[in-house]
């Protein structure tokens, strides 16, 4: 434990005698200080409360176009028709798995709230560029991909609205882990 806190103290001493030389400087390397832009934090604020769909942001898309950009930017790992690629098994199907000794992992059979799809697609995918989808473009993909999956229909189109009423399969399939050494309390202040 001593140990620890010296290790800490000399961290902060390097850290601010690292600030101290940096503001000596006439130009320093890093603007220490500078108020973050609206634009700056809009940009890294993206999640979504997924069981109500807060956060969703604007935006609409069809799983025609979905099928479209799916084609170009994930069949390579996912495969046609997302039934499983060079990267990853199928993402269609399986509901109802969960209950037998071969549960299939898929947006269909898994996921308890609609919007986790486009959470996930949205901050993770295309797994090389991810980030670099619009809003439209996310919707459109949660739309194909959820088409595939016989939870919207064809010719669907989803928003923020439309997306969050989509009731999931396996909605109820989670149980809380109610053993007692499960239940962390999360320590805020004056923690040990
Ligand atoms: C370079 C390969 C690659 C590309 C391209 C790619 N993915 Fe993925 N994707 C993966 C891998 C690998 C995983 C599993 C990641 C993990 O489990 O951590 C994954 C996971 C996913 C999942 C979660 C699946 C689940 O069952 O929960 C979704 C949804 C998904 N990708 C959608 C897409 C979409 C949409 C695109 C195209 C815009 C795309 N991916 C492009 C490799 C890729």
């Amino acid at each position: 434990m001593q140990l620890h806190k010296i290790a800490i103290a000399g961290g902060l001493a390097f850290a601010l005698s690292l600030g101290g030389a940096l503001a000596n400087s006439s130009k320093p390397a890093v603007s220490f200080g500078t108020p973050i832009t609206e634009a700056d934090v809009a940009a890294w604020d993206i999640d979504v409360q997924t069981p109500t769909g807060k956060g969703l942001p604007a935006g609409s898309g069809t799983a025609a176009q979905g099928k479209e950009l799916f084609d170009a930017q994930c069949v390579a790992c996912h495969g046609a028709d997302a039934g499983g690629g060079s990267q990853y098994g199928s993402m269609v199907g399986g509901v109802g798995s969960f209950v037998t000794e071969k549960r299939r992992l898929t947006p269909g059979s898994m996921y308890p709230y609609a919007p986790i799809l486009f959470d996930y697609i949205k901050r993770a995918m295309p797994m090389t560029a991810p980030q670099s989808l619009s809003n439209d473009e996310v919707y459109a993909l949660t739309a194909y991909i959820y088409a595939l999956n016989e939870l919207v229909a064809e010719d669907a189109v989803l928003d923020a609205a439309s997306l969050a009423a989509i009731e999931m399969p396996n909605r109820d399939g989670f149980i809380v882990d109610d053993r007692p050494d499960a239940a962390a309390v999360r320590c805020m202040d004056d923690c040990e």
